[in-house]
């Protein structure tokens, strides 16, 4: 009755943006993504018939924010009539501030769910329950370069290539670490409603994940480099355009792009990209992780660095 997943976040290289089916939570677009190793969510879930409802602990206090999402995913997973259950989170970065925290939770309460359920799910299912929590989610259920496509009413996962077939680095650049103030969720409506740029989006989608794919597939950093920033560029344009504008960025968000143009100039095999928040991602090659992180130290509103290889899949651990 009780089970503890880990998971990794992940980080997309061609971003999911807007929702086709927002009851379901299926994205309007495909996306590529790389799971990360060294940043976590611990996810320990208990079912209690004792209990009369859900209760939820991060970092050991108290959420009751967090706490109806969490429900939901365990209902998705287990069924309405489950028994109530304690949830326990332990993340070792900051939460909600565009870290991908909740790709990493929600796959780690996935697959903990099924595992306290005793439910025995292919990764593929686990990844589409996944998926209805929160979009990104689907692809922490799988390690190294993982595609999420579209595929009927349901979405479906490939491999590229795993963690140790493409060794890369990712530098992330906090420049703040409080929760964002409006969610993923609502800003890809506000998107899709409002934004003049959104049908584009859409529409041109399938070729950025063609040219991300080869790249990835070719082990080819500079077309990956390229499209990744592209891409990256474009969903944002994409907000802003939106009414009211959603703007995640702040000076420092500006002042990192700016430090990786330059590590560019200087040789550096690194680029750049940004999610629902105003962090940096640098994603380098290891021999370049050094330079990367010292350059992003010294840029003005960069508060702390944190430095990821890349990871494989979420898993069940002991103790149970
Ligand atoms: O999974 P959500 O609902 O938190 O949305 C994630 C959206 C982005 O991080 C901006 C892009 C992505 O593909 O991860």
């Amino acid at each position: 009755m009780r089970a503890t997943a880990i998971a990794q976040p992940n980080i997309a290289l061609i971003k999911y943006w807007g929702k086709r089916d927002s009851t379901r939570n299926l994205p309007a677009v495909g996306s590529i993504s790389i799971t990360l190793r060294d940043l976590f969510t611990k996810m320990s879930v208990q079912l209690d018939a004792e209990l009369a409802s859900d209760v939820l602990y991060v970092n050991d206090e108290r959420d009751d924010g967090m706490l109806p999402r969490i429900s939901a995913c365990l209902d998705e997973v287990i069924g309405r009539s489950r028994m109530r259950a304690r949830v326990d989170s332990v993340c070792n970065f900051p939460i909600a501030a565009g870290l991908a925290s909740s790709a990493s939770a929600f796959a780690a309460t996935t697959l903990a769910a099924a595992g306290a359920a005793d439910l025995h799910l292919d990764t593929q299912r686990l990844a589409s329950l996944a998926g209805r929590a929160s979009g990104s989610a689907a692809r922490s259920l799988y390690g190294g370069f993982v595609e999420l496509a579209n595929k009927g009413n349901d979405i479906a996962m490939t491999v590229l290539c795993d963690a140790d077939s493409w060794p890369l680095s990712v530098v992330v650049a906090v420049t703040e670490s409080v929760p964002k103030a409006v969610g993923s969720s609502e800003a890809m409506e506000i998107s899709r409603k409002t934004s003049p740029f959104y049908a584009n989006w859409v529409e041109r989608q399938p070729e950025d994940l063609d040219v991300a794919r080869n790249a990835i597939l070719e082990r080819d950093f500079r077309q990956l480099a390229i499209i990744a920033e592209h891409n990256c560029l474009k969903m944002h344009s994409v907000m802003w355009a939106s009414r009211p504008p959603t703007m995640f960025w702040n000076a420092a968000t500006m002042a990192c792009l700016q430090t990786v143009r330059k590590l560019q100039g200087d040789g550096c095999s690194v680029f750049f990209t940004i999610d629902a928040g105003p962090q940096v991602k640098a994603v380098c090659l290891p021999g370049d992780a050094e330079t990367v992180h010292a350059a992003l130290a010294a840029t003005p509103g960069v508060t702390e660095v944190l430095v990821s290889a890349l990871g494989a899949a979420a898993r069940l651990v002991d103790p149970r």
